[in-house]
């Protein structure tokens, strides 16, 4: 009796596994392919797309016009750009984020965060969330801060 159950238990297990295997369908490609290495030519189009962003990023953090005047942003309504009060770019811990923010009172994003100082100290109006600006400046700040150690939630 308790082999039979033991059997049973074990097909159900099996089963379970296979509806599982299944389901991922595509998605296990996807998980295949993803452990062959890029070639050097992807790598290069990755490296290009993920710098014009920084550089882009780079450009807004510092207040350049032209740029905000491109993507049609108000960072800053003050005359004061990110870039004069976080100088170094270290003081905006993005390997912090997230965490309970006390500002704002709420648990926010380092994208929620970008929008507090557009839209307090800066007096600027706010960037949606998944603009090329926002894109931008996540991208510049990340990698300003790149080999920080990933610190969630701390303060
Ligand atoms: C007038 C000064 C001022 C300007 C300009 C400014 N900020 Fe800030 N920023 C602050 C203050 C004040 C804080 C809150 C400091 C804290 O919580 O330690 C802050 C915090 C941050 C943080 C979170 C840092 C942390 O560790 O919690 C980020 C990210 C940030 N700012 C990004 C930006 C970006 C991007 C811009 C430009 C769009 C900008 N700031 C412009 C004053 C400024």
């Amino acid at each position: 009796m308790k082999t039979r159950k033991r059997i049973v238990t074990l097909t159900l297990a099996v089963l379970t596994a296979a509806a599982g295997l299944a389901l991922l369908g595509p998605g296990s490609q996807w998980a295949a392919a993803h452990t062959e290495p890029h070639t050097a030519e992807e790598l290069k189009i990755f490296r290009q797309v993920f710098m014009e962003y920084v550089v882009l990023g780079d450009k807004l953090f510092h207040g350049d016009p032209a740029a905000q005047e491109e993507l049609d942003v108000t960072l800053s309504e003050t005359g004061m750009a990110c870039a004069m009060c976080h100088p170094s770019n270290v003081d905006v811990h993005p390997n912090e984020f997230p965490k309970y923010q006390e500002q704002m009172q709420e648990f926010a994003t380092l994208r929620d965060m970008i929008n507090w100082c557009i839209e307090n100290p800066n007096q600027g109006i706010t960037v949606p969330h998944d603009s090329r600006a926002m894109r931008a400046l996540e991208a510049y700040i990340y990698w300003s801060s790149r080999g920080s150690p990933l610190a969630p939630g701390v303060h």
